[in-house]
């Protein structure tokens, strides 16, 4: 069996070249005898790919000593809850941005914590956008601003960030490195492993050190950025066949260039897509607002949702897997991460033209 064109939204599509350097690795890591999986999380062999997994997102994302990377599990879900329970104080705001389902989320969790103000609230507008996020109006002293840079199922995407006065706190989870980031900009960013950057199992987040130091002592220790801070992710076992994969694309997007390389070949591959839905005739129908359509995850629909249900049907027959748009909201989704490669898309076109030819 040919491998297929994979368009899921998360887990999501890994580069095949990844892939195969574990595959070659899996039951020998390094001449050791053994796999990264049965070495020890404070052995040398662990050692060397831990290092480098945090070397590597150093450089794609151009880190300051002031900053860290924390390789974390629970999913982007418990960043949640672990935000505001670290940098939201008895006292304070936190200002939060609701573009969508994964906002709507972040925005109860931080609510069980402590005061939320939600500034704009777009995560129910169709066609699905975001708001101006200069012209919100911030709390004065907030604790923090969080915003979503990628809503998934929506399928938009900031464009640009703004300056707040307070740190900039961003879910990236669907979009992490698909384009150069100016990460001064942030107090924190976090994401999921499983869409652009490894399997599920690893969540990574990027703190300013001094942000850490916010937590209550009362906080349980590992729920504390400061413990992880201290013990570089390694207080108690952390996910070490992840962190490997996580290690291996990351250094697969160094090689493609970095940010700025892989932000080239994303924003081509969108492009066609986008072109194609554009260029029928309104036959197929993009679903978020022109200026704010996303380059990872691309939505549309199409005249009724039979005809989605044929499409989506008709696409796995012919190894096209995971198209069908989020449960919540129906229609077609394309998620077209770093990963996923360009002939993907390239059969994904040809399928639209011939299917709109039999049914348009
Ligand atoms: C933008 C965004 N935030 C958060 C999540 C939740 O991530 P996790 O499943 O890692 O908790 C997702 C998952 O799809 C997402 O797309």
């Amino acid at each position: 069996m040919s491998r297929a064109y994979n368009f899921n939204a998360g887990p999501a599509a890994l580069p095949l070249e990844v892939l195969e350097t574990a595959q070659r690795e899996l039951t020998d890591f390094n001449g050791t005898g053994m796999s990264i999986m049965e070495h020890s999380h404070r052995g040398k062999a662990y050692d060397a790919v831990h290092t480098e997994a945090v070397a590597n997102i150093g450089k794609l994302l151009g880190l300051t000593d002031d900053y860290q990377v924390l390789f974390l599990q629970g999913g982007a879900s418990l960043q949640f809850a672990m935000l505001p329970m670290n940098l939201l104080g008895p006292d304070q705001t936190a200002d939060y941005v609701n573009t969508g389902a994964w906002a709507t989320k972040a925005i109860k969790e931080a609510k069980k914590i402590g005061k939320v103000n939600i500034l704009a609230d777009t995560s129910k507008d169709i066609p699905t956008t975001m708001p101006d996020y200069d012209a919100l109006a911030y709390t004065p002293g907030a604790a923090y601003v969080h915003v979503t840079s990628n809503e998934t199922i929506a399928g938009t995407q900031m464009k640009s960030f703004p300056k707040t006065e307070a740190p900039l706190i961003a879910d990236m989870s669907s979009d992490i490195l698909c384009r150069p980031l100016d990460i001064s900009q942030f107090g924190m960013i976090y994401a999921g492993a499983q869409k652009n950057l490894g399997p599920s199992g690893v969540t990574l987040a990027v703190i300013r050190k001094d942000l850490a130091e916010r937590a209550p002592d009362t906080l349980p220790t590992l729920l504390q950025y400061r413990t992880q801070i201290a013990n570089n992710s390694l207080y108690n076992t952390p996910p070490t066949f992840g962190i490997y994969i996580l290690m291996l694309v990351t250094r697969w997007l160094l090689d493609k260039g970095g940010a700025a390389g892989i932000e080239t070949i994303n924003q081509a591959k969108a492009d066609k897509l986008y072109a194609a839905i554009d260029g029928s005739g309104g036959f197929y129908k993009g679903t978020a607002v022109q200026e704010l359509r996303s380059t990872m995850n691309v939505t549309w629909r199409l005249p009724s949702e039979e005809l989605e249900a044929q499409f989506v049907k008709e696409a796995t027959a012919l190894n096209m897997s995971g198209l069908k748009g989020h449960r919540s909201v129906g229609g077609i989704r394309a998620s077209i991460y770093n990963a996923c490669p360009s002939e993907a898309i390239d059969a994904l076109i040809a399928f639209m033209a011939d299917f709109q030819a039999k049914n348009g």
